[in-house]
């Protein structure tokens, strides 16, 4: 393992396009409508047959199939993952419940939309983390020029979210989408009384018959109050930051009509073919794992960082965020020894060309290096001026030159050292069965990092100790924990 960046050491880039003629075709893939090219990076053959040997001593075969035929892959709480089988790919009963539970959530789709709520033109969408990333990305990147009904995400709890999340909703309209897997999440559920009880001020007559429950757990949201008739179940196997492909996405499916929905499914169906069957060699998830592997583990870069170059996917961040930290970010294997390697990095990044005049002056000239990754469509959103379009697919190829050709200079402050690595993602368009590939192919680099490192991705038991303590502060239990700093800090603000 490196202590610190390495870049010294590296390959030069430009040597290894000029020593090997066939770079480009070896680490450019085409799946789908997507394009992908790590030919910017320090990949090279011998670093893949390396990490497709340690591929084989993880077991790596036997453990995609367990993902999906259904086994246990999740071992700490004794589940399997079945995100796949939303998707249609997964063990059989697995798909025919998901099957079954999507034609739920289609006729409840198709009754709004047949007037059983009468008039609805706007969803509030309440939920956290992965109840409420997803179907936010969904909509915000596929529904900007036209929706069927407004719908605003909500997920902090903070009245001024709340406020700005409702603010052009119409109570007498508005349908409230309440999504949490377990139901018992803090933020979620004071955010659905702050609703009903916005309802109640908006003199809306049934208040609790415009609540939609989406849940794992359809007894816990029954208890709060939600008729089993709008209460939409998803799988137990199903993890939040995994759950964009179920019945999470009744909002989004609302926004964006049911067809957009499908197609989605189709997208990352197509990307769970490529992945599983597809030789390492030329298996998209892997080649970028193999990557995310070595500038981790051989490089020491500590961060990555993520820039789409479209408007319409500002939010792909921090859904990825979620993904790969939260699956990624521990320190013991599944069978709970400690891992000798890191494990996942920092995922950060912002929106081309936004960022390049705020960041990239570090990723050009700073001295730690962070793999860059750029995702840029060919085809511009219908609205925007093609010229606009133009300089943003400009924009981000040449920095991905930029950083990688560096300029030398006899001004030491004028130096661009060069060699920085990028990978790129081109899309055709920015569709729902591209959006769709593209998500699943992050699922699968995640799982593909998860298996490399023996960690299971699919639990998330770190974020359990804060909750913890909130709580018990907020019952009074401040002994529990109080450090002289944290009671400092509770007696200057008053509580
Ligand atoms: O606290 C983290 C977390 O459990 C995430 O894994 C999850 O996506 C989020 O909270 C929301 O949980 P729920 O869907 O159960 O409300």
């Amino acid at each position: 393992m490196a202590g610190g960046n390495q870049t010294g050491k590296l390959k030069r880039l430009d040597e290894l396009f000029s020593s090997e003629p066939d770079r480009l075709s070896r680490l450019s893939l085409d799946v789908g409508g997507l394009y992908f090219d790590w030919s910017k990076t320090h990949l090279d053959s011998g670093l893949i047959q390396q990490c497709v040997k340690r591929l084989e001593a993880r077991k790596f075969d036997e453990k995609r199939e367990e993902l999906f035929s259904g086994g246990i892959i999740n071992p700490s709480e004794g589940r399997a993952a079945t995100h796949v089988a939303e998707r249609g790919n997964g063990a059989p009963a697995d798909v025919d419940l998901a099957t079954a539970r999507r034609q739920r959530m289609r006729a409840l789709v198709d009754a709004i939309e047949g007037g059983a709520f009468k008039d609805v033109t706007g969803v509030l969408h309440i939920g956290i983390g992965g109840s409420v990333l997803g179907p936010a990305l969904l909509v915000d990147a596929l529904g900007r020029s036209q929706t069927r009904v407004q719908v605003r995400f909500l997920s902090n709890i903070d009245g001024a979210a709340f406020d700005e999340a409702v603010s052009d909703l119409d109570p007498a309209t508005t349908l409230i989408v309440a999504v949490s897997k377990t139901f018992r999440t803090a933020e979620t559920l004071a955010n659905l009384e702050a609703a009903l009880q916005w309802l109640r001020e908006g003199e809306v007559a049934d208040p609790d018959g415009r609540v939609i429950a989406v849940t794992a757990d359809p007894e816990a949201a029954v208890e709060t109050g939600v008729d089993e008739t709008r209460v939409l179940q998803f799988g137990e196997g199903v993890g939040g930051r995994y759950s964009l492909w179920s019945s999470v996405s009744i909002s989004a499916a609302l926004a964006l009509g049911w067809d957009a929905f499908e197609e989605l499914l189709e997208g990352a169906a197509e990307m769970d073919r490529h992945f599983r069957f597809t030789e390492e060699s030329a298996n998209a998830p892997l080649i970028a794992a193999f990557a995310d592997r070595f500038y981790v583990e051989q490089v020491g870069c500590q961060t990555r960082a993520i820039f789409p170059y479209d408007e319409r996917l500002r939010l792909l961040p921090s859904y990825l965020q979620q993904l790969e930290m939260e699956s990624n970010g521990k320190s013991v294997q599944a069978d709970g020894e400690p891992i000798d390697l890191p494990t996942a990095p920092v995922t950060w990044g912002g929106t081309g060309t936004d960022a390049q005049h705020a960041v990239f002056q570090l990723l050009h000239q700073g001295t730690i290096v962070t793999p860059v990754e750029f995702i840029a469509v060919s085809e511009g959103d219908d609205r925007q001026d093609s010229d606009h379009h133009l300089q943003l697919l400009l924009n981000a190829f040449a920095q991905g030159a930029a950083l990688m050709a560096g300029r030398d200079s006899d001004d030491p402050q004028r130096r661009y050292p060069g060699n920085r690595p990028s990978a790129t993602i081109l899309l055709d368009r920015l569709d729902a069965r591209a959006l769709g590939a593209l998500i699943a192919f992050y699922e699968h680099r995640t799982f593909a990092n998860a298996v490399l490192l023996g960690i299971n991705p699919f639990d998330q038991f770190g974020v359990e100790l804060g909750k913890e303590i909130a709580r018990s502060l907020g019952e009074g239990s401040v002994e529990a924990i109080l450090d002289p700093s944290t009671r400092a800090l509770l007696e200057r603000a008053g509580l």
